[in-house]
């Protein structure tokens, strides 16, 4: 077997899986979700999964693509041939994920284009109803994450080091100004103070999703990043730094956002438009705003592009992999596929808006398909057969590999054979509980 490369640097392999993991999630997921769902309480929740659900998980994936060298679906197949499916399904919600993400990856593309052209955002809400502009810049942006993609991730791993840590500085700022404005601490206790407003056992299911989502668990990525990772690095370190920095990344965004949703008097549950509709506001309320808030939405934009890439990679490697198709084939067949599945999705905040499927709207309903089903059954899957099926201890003897000591080794084997699969399958079915509840308006 061909050595794979390897990361040179622990802290170039730990910024590279920080950057696939940082992307829309954090920066516009987060703040949503817990802005529809009580604020206090979803963060509590969230941090408490990524402790007990979202590291156990991330570290199995990663062990599991150290120790057997293979990209997700081999790695799978190789632990077991009923395996298999857990690398299937990791790249079906890939697919799944990608194809509604690159619509707002348009949606950043068009702000970065208004305020280039007119020095302010467009009016959002007609915005996204329109029926044409926003699938040509869904296009767009699935045009570059295929073309990025292609030419193959160098120079963006290079770029990544460098502007990553300025969309930090940036988030900050933002932060910064939003709670110095007037009325701002109103936003501080939505997010820091109990509150039992809007909070559901729905609440508790996105929390699970989202940890997840923003790890990007469960969809194969990080078994690939495992499998290029240096034997001298610690597994579970490198994994806490990552989740920590991504849930920082989350935190921050909030609270950018929260203290000037108060601070305007805006609505904090309105959903996927938070924050476009509240940084213009923001940016408003700068000296040189439009140049900030151009800058602003580039980062966001690479954040999201790196993302992009990384999901894309996963579908096309399967595919090459698996039905031998080349590289250039697949990207195009799959960057196809991933535009023509995004346009219901981009057309459900217009001319779709009334199409329902269980009661939520094409866009919410792809999203709470992959975040709040297919993620957390794959978990679930991956928990249950890696603990109970196969030799956990395996991965421990990797964790453990030169010499190094994996302390936690108790608690990780006793999350993922009970505590995590045991949430999962709770949280889930207090979700389902909750769609028929409000389905049948009890
Ligand atoms: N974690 C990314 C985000 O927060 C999304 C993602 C998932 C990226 C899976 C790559 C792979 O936006």
């Amino acid at each position: 077997m061909a050595k794979r490369n390897q990361w040179a640097t622990g802290i170039g392999f730990i910024l590279a899986t920080a950057g696939s993991a940082i992307g829309l999630g954090n920066l516009w997921k987060f703040p949503y979700l817990m802005g529809k769902n009580g604020g206090f309480w979803f963060l509590i929740i969230y941090l408490v999964f990524i402790l007990v659900l979202g590291l156990p998980v991330m570290v199995t994936e990663m062990s599991l693509g150290r120790y057997t060298q293979k990209s997700p679906v081999s790695a799978y197949r190789s632990v077991g041939k009923k395996a298999t499916v857990i690398g299937v399904l990791g790249v079906l919600v890939a697919f799944l994920i990608l194809s509604y993400y690159s619509v707002i990856g348009g949606w950043i593309l068009k702000y970065i284009e208004s305020y280039a052209v007119t020095f302010q955002a467009v009016d959002f809400g007609s915005y996204i109803a329109s029926p044409v502009e926003p699938i040509v810049w869904h296009f767009v942006f699935m045009a570059l994450a295929c073309l990025l993609c292609y030419k193959g991730a160098k120079s963006i791993e290079k770029a990544s080091k460098f502007l990553m840590p300025l969309l930090f500085i940036f988030i900050v700022i933002i932060a910064v100004r939003s709670v110095t404005l007037p009325g701002a601490w109103q936003g501080l206790e939505f997010m820091f103070a109990p509150s039992a407003d809007s909070f559901s056992f729905g609440s508790i299911t996105a929390a699970l999703g989202q940890v997840f989502y923003s790890l990007s668990l469960a969809m194969g990525i990080t078994v690939t990043y495992g499998s290029y990772l240096n034997k001298k690095n610690s597994i579970p370190k490198d994994c806490a730094v990552v989740a920590g920095l991504d849930t920082g990344a989350a935190v921050l965004a909030g609270i950018a956002i929260f203290p000037a949703v108060f601070a305007f008097g805006l609505e904090p549950a309105q959903g996927p438009s938070l924050i476009f509709g509240t940084l213009p506001k923001v940016f408003e309320s700068f000296a040189g705003g439009s140049i900030f808030a151009i800058i602003f939405f580039i980062l966001m934009l690479f954040a999201a592009v790196t993302s992009g890439i990384a999901l894309l990679e996963t579908v096309v490697s399967y595919t090459i992999d698996d039905l031998h198709w080349s590289r250039r084939k697949s990207i195009l067949i799959v960057g196809l596929a991933v535009f023509l599945l995004g346009i219901p999705s981009s057309l459900s905040f217009g001319v779709l808006g009334d199409i329902t499927i269980l009661n939520y709207s094409i866009f919410d309903f792809m999203g709470m398909l992959t975040d709040n089903i297919l993620l957390p059954v794959g978990g679930l899957l991956m928990c249950i057969y890696i603990g109970w099926f196969w030799q956990p201890g395996k991965l421990i003897a990797e964790m453990e590999a030169e010499g190094m000591k994996f302390r936690l080794k108790k608690a990780w084997l006793w999350c993922i054979r009970t505590v995590t699969p045991a949430l999962i399958l709770v949280v889930t079915i207090l979700g389902f509980i909750d769609v028929y509840q409000k389905i049948a308006g009890v």
